[in-house]
């Protein structure tokens, strides 16, 4: 899929004024400094669409994008940042938890996982959250250019052996790199097939 064009729409702490168009739309959530920002600047090729930043807890709010004038990519604040204080830890959670259950339009969350690390409780957790919501879900892999190939393989399979102890399929999972544009293909070609597919569905209806 082409992008032709990107803009930043709205940012807000409450789901209810999110964009109300019936538009599919697509979320990126993980821990702090994954690289969520930076992925929605490598896949619209936008330098500083969304604002990125070298020290954790940078995205604060619930932030749409319009792509092509017909979906939403939403990047989120990341979850996991021990910097914050605890009562704005839990709002920050009440307003993502509430996301997640009353966006209609999210079609799938992408959860983002720092390629270089072990699987950990957070990412896990926040994985099985979502399947108990019948949330669909993919995992991006970010920052494979700090990995030499082999060890990339090796991490990706490592960390479905783990997924497999709790789930019986795998995601759909796609490896990454902002800085090296790395993977955007295949996570846009994802995202236009699953964009068709609901077109057809609603044509057929
Ligand atoms: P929060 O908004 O704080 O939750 O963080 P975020 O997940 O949006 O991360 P952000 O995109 O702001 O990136 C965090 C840091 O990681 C920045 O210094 C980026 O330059 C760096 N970074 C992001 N993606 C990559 C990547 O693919 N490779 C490398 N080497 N660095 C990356
Ligand atoms: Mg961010």
């Amino acid at each position: 899929m082409k992008i032709k064009s990107a803009e930043f729409v709205v940012s807000n702490s409450d789901v209810a004024k999110c964009p109300k168009n019936a538009i599919p739309e697509y979320a990126f959530i993980g821990r702090s400094n994954v690289g969520k920002s930076s992925l929605i600047n490598m896949l619209t090729d936008r330098k500083s669409l969304a604002k990125t930043s070298g020290r954790p807890g940078k995205t604060q709010l619930i932030n749409h994008f319009i792509i092509n004038d017909n979906w939403y990519l939403v990047d989120l604040p990341g979850y996991g940042y021990a910097r914050v204080s605890k009562s704005s830890k839990q709002k920050f959670q009440k307003f993502i938890t509430n996301y997640f259950e009353q966006r209609q339009q999210l079609v799938s969350a992408f959860v983002l996982i720092d390629i270089r690390h072990k699987p950990q409780p957070v990412d896990l957790e926040f994985m099985q959250y979502l399947g108990e919501g019948e949330i669909p879900f993919g995992i991006i892999f970010t920052k494979a250019d700090k990995l030499k190939p082999q060890a990339i393989e090796r991490h990706v399979n490592e960390y479905c052996q783990e997924l497999l102890k709790f789930w019986e399929e795998l995601p759909p999972h796609f490896v990454t790199s902002s800085s090296k544009s790395i993977g955007k293909d295949d996570v846009l070609n994802f995202i236009g097939a699953t964009n068709e597919e609901i077109e057809q569905l609603r044509n057929s209806n």
